[in-house]
């Protein structure tokens, strides 16, 4: 029998308990013997609820009971989250975990206090929730050189984009309904600006290029700005918004950036829509691939912490990770990645085509009945400093997005 503590019961911690006593009987054949939850760790108390008799308030009584092997660490947030992981590893304890936020700042350092301990510190679930993506990078796809990670990785932006998009719903309602079916974050800021996808593709970045990738160095811009008319226009160039976070390796660079972008119906990343999540990976060698799947929510992430802690089960002794060296891998400049944008302008005598292809290049307009004081267009490839300079000479742009590239 392996005896696990989760820390933190509620919205994944409780998904974690139901997963493992829902498929109790097919998790013991998997790993070929019994894992019995001994704590749970939490402020507060359930009365009522099973699980009371094995709530504990103090961290130390599951730091000192060797039995306990493995640690689930469901809580969030950095502090305390972080303290307690360091020392259930240097305790010989591997941790399971689908904390982002303390994957993204301190996975390095994690993994090797891990490594020196001979244990593991797994995080399946801090990248597209359910999609196994932490995996197949650490493992099936170390044959490659990882060109390119391009995802849609935050399920409540895309919950957003896609209720604005299929239904002309608001955002202050959509954002509603995903907080009620506990797809968003405690403080949703971080789903809408992007931080959440930022971070998320910092690690991804981090495991394929086997350096630190600072989630603040990431270029990060979120949908807050997209408005119904941005929606309409996509619509009439068939084409959707998503919240892509990716990054890029182009000669000695490495590109990395989280910003809404209108993708094409032709584009595998046009038809993820809802809470769905999926990463789209290139290889040098695999060419391209593509992970699907409920990216958010209860049990699709609790589901991918029962898979650390079955692997865990059955590794003990083993340290699975790969390398995910502490030293910082610089970004290149944002001002240098080239793009194509979608921009806005208003109608006016000065606005005239004339003009724009003077400064934009080669344009063809998407003129929307119901928006008639203003026009859209699609510019050539340019670099973001090319495209910020014309905009300035240009004057009246009302917004711009990006477009991704068809390869
Ligand atoms: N708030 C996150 C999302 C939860 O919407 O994707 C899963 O990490």
């Amino acid at each position: 029998m392996v005896q696990i503590a989760i820390l933190g019961y509620g919205t994944v911690g409780s998904g974690v308990v139901e997963v493992l006593n829902t498929n109790k009987n097919s998790i013991a054949k998997k790993t070929g013997e019994e894992i019995q939850i001994k704590y749970v760790l939490d402020l507060r108390d359930f009365p009522g609820d099973p699980i009371q008799e094995k709530i504990v308030h103090d961290f130390n009584m599951i730091l000192n009971d060797p039995e306990v092997a493995i640690v689930a660490e469901v809580m969030g947030g950095v502090e305390p989250a972080y303290t307690f992981t360091k020392k259930a590893l240097m305790a010989g304890k591997s941790v399971c975990t689908s904390n982002k936020e303390l994957v993204a700042r301190h996975g390095a350092e994690l993994l090797q206090t891990a490594k020196e301990n001979n244990v593991n510190y797994l995080f399946e679930a801090s990248c597209g929730g359910g999609i196994p993506i932490i995996r197949p990078l650490n493992s099936s796809l170390t044959g490659d050189q990882i060109d390119e990670i391009t995802g849609i990785l935050n399920g409540t932006t895309n919950y957003i984009l896609s209720k604005m998009i299929q239904e002309g719903s608001e955002f202050d309602d959509v954002l509603k309904e995903a907080q009620e079916k506990g797809y968003a974050e405690r403080n949703p800021e971080a789903d809408v600006k992007g931080y959440d996808a930022c971070r998320k593709i910092a690690i991804l970045s981090s495991l394929a290029f086997g350096k630190q990738v600072n989630f603040e160095d990431v270029y990060t811009e979120g949908i807050s700005k997209i408005s119904l008319a941005d929606i309409q226009y996509a619509k009439a160039m068939n084409c959707s918004i998503k919240l892509l976070a990716s990054s890029r390796r182009e000669g000695e660079d490495v590109y990395a950036m989280v910003c809404p972008v209108l993708v094409d119906k032709e584009d595998p990343l046009f038809s993820v829509n809802g809470v769905f999540n999926a990463i789209f990976v290139h290889g040098n060698m695999l060419g391209d691939a593509m992970f699907y799947g409920s990216g958010a929510g209860k049990l699709p992430t609790a589901s991918a912490v029962v898979g650390d802690i079955v692997d865990e089960a059955k590794n003990r002794g083993r340290n699975v990770m790969a390398s995910w060296g502490e030293e910082r891998l610089a970004l290149a400049d944002v001002k240098t990645s080239k793009s194509m944008f979608f921009v806005r302008v208003c109608k006016t005598a000065e606005t005239d085509l004339e003009k724009t292809e003077a400064i934009f290049g080669r344009v063809k307009p998407v003129v929307l009945e119901e928006l008639p004081g203003e026009f859209g267009f699609v510019t050539e490839e340019m670099t973001e400093a090319e495209f910020e300079e014309r905009k300035e000479k240009f004057g009246s742009v009302i917004s711009r997005i990006r477009v991704r590239r068809a390869e």
